[in-house]
């Protein structure tokens, strides 16, 4: 009987490996492959989709994007999401790249799924967390051949694979519209300055430009409009990682602590994530109470953790999703942020669900009897004076 096998493609170099190692070192009659279309750029998909014409026994396509924005970054904005201060990105589309790679193995009936991780990160836990719920083989060549990149170019040059003429490409970058990763080569050394080269969709933060303002409207805890224009998700977040990268909003550096327990050298530019999570963030603090902010930021780093490590199975990541999207029902309105560079902050806040009251906290005002609080103020720090006095 044949034996199939459905690869989780991403058209790079190290997928486009596997598909000829997959039948030559593997024994896989038919390989199939599964682009899936998370907000990269239009040249690593149409590169991607050439090498596979060539490659696979046959190739889908996914445009994802939507789902993308709804089904994952939405929640990520909502649970203020951030792992060590990352924003995510790469974290949350593996679960969407593997659960599309599952649909079409199984709709084809397939023996076997695949993905080109390495053994060394987090990704392949974060597709293996998928593939591993169904009964179907998982294969991982990267990680099972550890093979050095000259022999992996050799292989890709004797089985038709452009290579690029250049030397080998000094970044590993991993791209979606949410974050750009840009890792591996000079940057392994944490001393190492990152040089400007690194960044796609940042210009630099000290070019001097004039500060700028945009206005975000959120309903339900996710954005809705961009200076007052209604526009679906994509469309906002494309437009708005334009907008914040010109003032070089969203650049990160930092050391990761991945889930193997390895520290990692990251870089990351996320311009429209950063205006976004900085600007519903404080909304929240103008419409949640005291209680629900102390608590939710318990929640929301326990999510976020969960998101990181790619457990979006596991039951805590519905519980804690739940109380995200019920405390998130009262965050509407509009903030004003300010571009300026390379910060983003927010300047200035409304929504019809505040619980913030002028007329009482005003300077100017009457309405709340300040000799009330004096009854208040007579008990509060009660117990230190109680056991001074003892
Ligand atoms: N460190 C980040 C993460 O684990 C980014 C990984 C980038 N992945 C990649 N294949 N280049 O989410």
């Amino acid at each position: 009987m044949s034996e199939v096998i459905v690869l989780a493609y991403s058209g790079g170099l190290d997928t486009s490996v596997c598909i000829p190692l997959l039948r030559e070192r593997y024994g896989f009659d038919k390989v199939i492959t599964v682009l899936t279309d998370v907000g990269q750029p239009k040249e690593d998909i149409d590169r991607g989709n050439k090498r596979a014409e060539k490659l696979s026994d046959e190739h889908y396509v996914i445009d994802a994007k939507e789902e993308f924005v709804e089904d994952y970054i939405f929640p990520a904005i909502k649970a203020n999401a951030s792992y060590e201060g990352y924003v995510l990105g790469t974290a949350i589309a593996r679960p969407l790249i593997a659960r599309k790679t599952v649909e079409i193995a199984k709709k084809l009936g397939a023996d076997a799924l695949g993905h080109g991780c390495t053994g060394r990160g987090n990704d392949q836990l974060r597709f293996e967390a998928v593939f591993r719920a169904t009964d179907l083989r998982v294969v991982a060549p990267m990680r099972d051949l550890d093979l050095s990149r000259e022999w992996e170019i050799d292989y890709a040059r004797d089985h038709g694979i452009d290579v690029p003429v250049t030397k080998e490409k000094p970044w590993s970058i991993d791209e979606n519209l949410w974050s750009r990763s840009i890792e591996g080569g000079l940057l392994e050394d944490p001393f190492f300055e990152p040089p400007e080269e690194i960044y796609a969709w940042t210009k630099s933060p000290e070019r001097g430009l004039a500060p700028a303002k945009v206005e975000i409207e959120f309903s339900k805890g996710v954005p809705i409009a961009l200076d007052g224009e209604r526009m679906d998700g994509v469309e906002l977040i494309e437009r708005l990682n334009g907008i914040a990268g010109e003032h070089g909003v969203g650049r990160t550096d930092m050391i990761e602590d991945r889930v193997l327990g390895l520290k990692a050298r990251e870089n990351y530019e996320h311009p429209a994530a950063t205006v976004l999570l900085n600007a519903h963030r404080d909304l929240e603090r103008l419409i949640l109470s005291r209680a629900e902010l102390r608590f939710k930021a318990m929640v929301d780093e326990a999510w976020s953790e969960l998101a990181y490590m790619g457990l979006v199975d596991d039951p805590l990541y519905a519980d804690l999703s739940a109380f995200v999207d019920e405390s998130s029902k009262r965050v509407n309105g509009v903030v004003k942020m300010k571009l300026s560079s390379g910060r983003a902050v927010a300047v200035g806040r409304k929504s019809p669900d505040a619980i913030y009251d002028q007329e009482m906290v005003s300077f100017d005002s009457q309405t709340l009897s300040q000799r009330d609080a004096e009854g208040f103020a007579k008990y509060h720090g009660f117990q230190a004076r109680f056991l001074a006095r003892r």
